[in-house]
């Protein structure tokens, strides 16, 4: 069974704790091949030199020559490499694809035995590779040859952890039904298999489709492996993918051609004057003399440099993770090629996928990078959430004000601001027009409305995406009049855009905007629009639509910055606005009220009744005591956790999904807030 432990998420991507016999490593991570007999670097000096963690060697190879093998059996894969870090190992499928070799050229079993015997610490199967230009009869064939020998190996395994590799070419599908089959089997690491072709021809929109769909069905709690996958222009879009393991022989391979990695692509040596990099042999080198120097050392310079930038590469990945910017620093790789711009494309095509994977409540703020800014998960969380939850859909006057600038957004509209608080939304509704859709003044607040950063000039996809989601939220309000609040000039565009469909009065001051709308200004105050908000956010966070509790409650004010900060009933406090993210946060009598407004089942997590004591005393609510949560549930949303019999013993903030929880064995599943009160 897999020991893996997932610390930290975003979107697809996780860092997390991997466990192997030979110690643990913190993945997302890389590891560099191993030629067995002759690699130049040594395994230790990738671990203390270069900031590796874990290798991986060829078992076909050491079990073709003679010294080599009976080395391995006698010392162990570990001696033989004299390495004591984690070791994996691949099984010669890649070598019976390059040279085309005969299928009995390797017994499927007796290499998953030998890598088993050896000590290796995670084996692989002997998947069939399909090149990428056969037949999908063919492709087909070889996902259902892989399936038999995983099926035939796993038993074989032993104390060893066994990669079972996902197949099936370009074909979706097949690719599906492959990882979906290979779940089903006792394994511990998926690599996705067959994609070194597609890199090499700069096909990384096929690789993001196919490992997509792979991703969809296999179990959260198993590192997903790139195999082939090290150029590190890609890895932080692969990472993106949600692949946690990555393996290179390219360091050298491409140093055996004077060919210099960087995050921006390839570089001939010939081709340079500068060496264009920071690292220690770069900055105690010149281009010059590296030209100059032997073959051998050329190689061995090159090869130490392709090392020190992909390993680099690794860092800023974890930390752009650790730091909920994975998807910044991917689209800033995107800019190296056009085929990865594409890729980019491709994967936020996919934004439902990666919205059920990225944590909720993160405070993250989003610099516009271009024309896919608009898209990531958390734009289209929001819309999404606005389309289904927003709970004002019938007004009188509906007043759009454009904020397309980078200015701060809230300071900018204050009159307007002031007309809504004074106004019931059967009366007046504000949505403000953003570079990233249509967001109803209610949600002024939430995570990342105020967090977004976005040049004065936007670009004309982000303007027809801003178009698109403008009228999907405007036309699902039913309005006797539609009021555009017009003010700076380059919103024009957009008034061009939103008026060919809907009928709107512009008006071009606060002034002028105030006389229009006074007469509908009924005189509300502070309670009235507090409540108004109050309601859309309970809709907003938890599905909440009864909410006429809210009628006994007191919100109180922030002195500072007059925003909510405290819902109360009596002396208790309910809830706590968090002012970075715009959300509540439930005390314990806050969830016991959220359980009284018929708080839907997915904000549940039930732990079984070994863990329950603990949870009531306020210890986490650990992954392997979860019983029940829904496959709804994302990360990072407030629950309610229950024992077996459904009391609720505390409230806290879910690290997982609902359902990484019922999969994984590690880790904390919810970290608790507020317990119940000791009786
Ligand atoms: N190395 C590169 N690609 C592959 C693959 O598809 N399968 C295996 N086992 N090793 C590989
Ligand atoms: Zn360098």
């Amino acid at each position: 069974m897999s020991d893996f432990e997932i610390k930290t998420k975003d979107g697809l991507a996780r860092i997390g704790k991997f466990r192997t016999r030979h110690g643990t490593v913190t993945t997302p991570l890389l590891m560099p091949v191993i030629h067995p007999g002759r690699s130049e670097i040594a395994p230790a000096e990738l671990v203390s030199e270069f900031g590796f963690q874990m290798v991986i060697t060829n078992s076909y190879i050491i079990s073709r020559r003679e010294e080599l093998r009976e080395t391995a059996l006698k010392r162990g894969v570990h001696g033989l490499l004299d390495f004591e870090g984690p070791v994996m190992t691949d099984s010669g499928t890649f070598q019976m694809y390059f040279h085309d070799l005969p299928s009995e050229e390797i017994d499927p079993l007796e290499i998953v035995r030998f890598q088993r015997d050896i000590g290796s610490d995670v084996g692989t199967i002997l998947d069939v590779f399909s090149a990428p230009d056969v037949g999908r009869q063919q492709v087909e064939h070889d996902v259902l040859t892989s399936l038999k020998r995983g099926e035939m190996s796993v038993p074989e395994k032993g104390d060893m952890l066994l990669a079972g590799t996902v197949q099936g070419g370009v074909y979706t599908d097949l690719r599906e039904m492959s990882a979906r089959r290979l779940a089903q089997l006792d394994f511990d690491v998926h690599p996705i298999g067959g994609v070194v072709p597609l890199m090499e021809q700069y096909r990384y929109s096929d690789v993001v489709r196919v490992t997509l769909a792979a991703k969809r069905h296999l179990p959260p709690d198993r590192p997903v492996h790139l195999f082939g996958c090290g150029h590190p222009m890609f890895l932080a879009l692969a990472t993106a993918l949600g692949c946690d393991l990555f393996d290179s022989a390219s360091y050298a391979k491409f140093a055996d051609d004077d060919r210099l990695m960087l995050t921006s692509g390839t570089v001939h040596l010939k081709d340079l004057r500068e060496l264009p990099c920071d690292c220690p042999v770069c900055s105690s080198t010149t281009v010059e003399e590296l030209k100059r120097t032997n073959k051998s050392e050329r190689r061995s310079a090159i090869m130490r440099h392709n090392l020190y930038v992909t390993s680099a590469e690794m860092r800023r990945i974890r930390q752009a993770i650790a730091e909920g910017e994975l998807l910044q620093l991917a689209s800033a790789r995107a800019r190296s090629h056009p085929s990865l711009y594409d890729a980019l494309q491709t994967l936020l095509h996919r934004a439902d996928q990666i919205e059920r994977s990225h944590p909720v409540g993160t405070t993250t703020s989003v610099f516009y990078t271009g024309p896919e800014t608009a898209h990531l998960p958390v734009y289209y969380r929001l819309h999404d959430r606005i389309m289904t939850s927003y709970p004002y859909r019938r007004t009188e006057t509906v007043i759009v004000v454009p904020h397309l600038a980078d200015t701060p957004f809230a300071e900018t509209t204050p009159t307007v601001v002031d007309l809504v608080k004074r106004t019931t939304p059967e009366r007046l509704i504000v949505v403000y027009l953003t570079p990233f859709g249509a967001v109803p003044w209610e949600f002024e607040h939430v995570h990342p409305v105020q967090q977004s950063v976005f040049p004065r000039y936007l670009d004309a996809d982000t303007l027809n995406t801003v178009r698109e989601r403008a009228l999907e939220v405007l036309t699902t309000i039913e309005a006797d009049e539609v009021v555009w609040f017009a003010r700076s000039a380059p919103t024009q565009v957009l008034f061009e855009a939103v008026s060919e469909v809907l009928t709107m009065t512009p008006l071009e001051t606060a002034a002028e905007v105030t006389e229009h709308v006074t007469k509908t200004a009924s005189g509300v105050r502070h309670r009235a629009w507090t409540l108004r908000k109050l309601r859309a956010l309970f809709t907003y966070q938890w599905g909440i639509s009864d909410t006429g509790r809210l009628e006994q409650w007191n919100v109180e004010l922030s002195r500072a910055t007059g925003k909510i900060r405290y819902i109360r009933e009596g002396e208790d406090i309910l809830f706590t606005m968090m002012p970075m993210t715009g959300l509540l946060i439930p005390t314990y009598e806050g969830g016991l009220a959220l359980e009284d407004m018929g708080l839907p089942e997915r904000y549940y997590v039930a732990v079984n009744d070994e863990a329950a004591p603990f949870v009531a005393e306020g210890r986490s609510a650990l992954a392997k005591f979860v019983k029940n949560a829904s496959p709804e549930l994302r990360a990072g949303e407030e629950v309610l956790v229950t024992d077996e019999g459904g009391t609720i013993l505390a409230v806290g903030r879910a690290l997982l999904t609902g359902e990484e929880m019922l999969t994984l064995d590690r880790g904390v599943a919810v970290t608790i807030r507020h317990s119940q009160p000791s009786q």
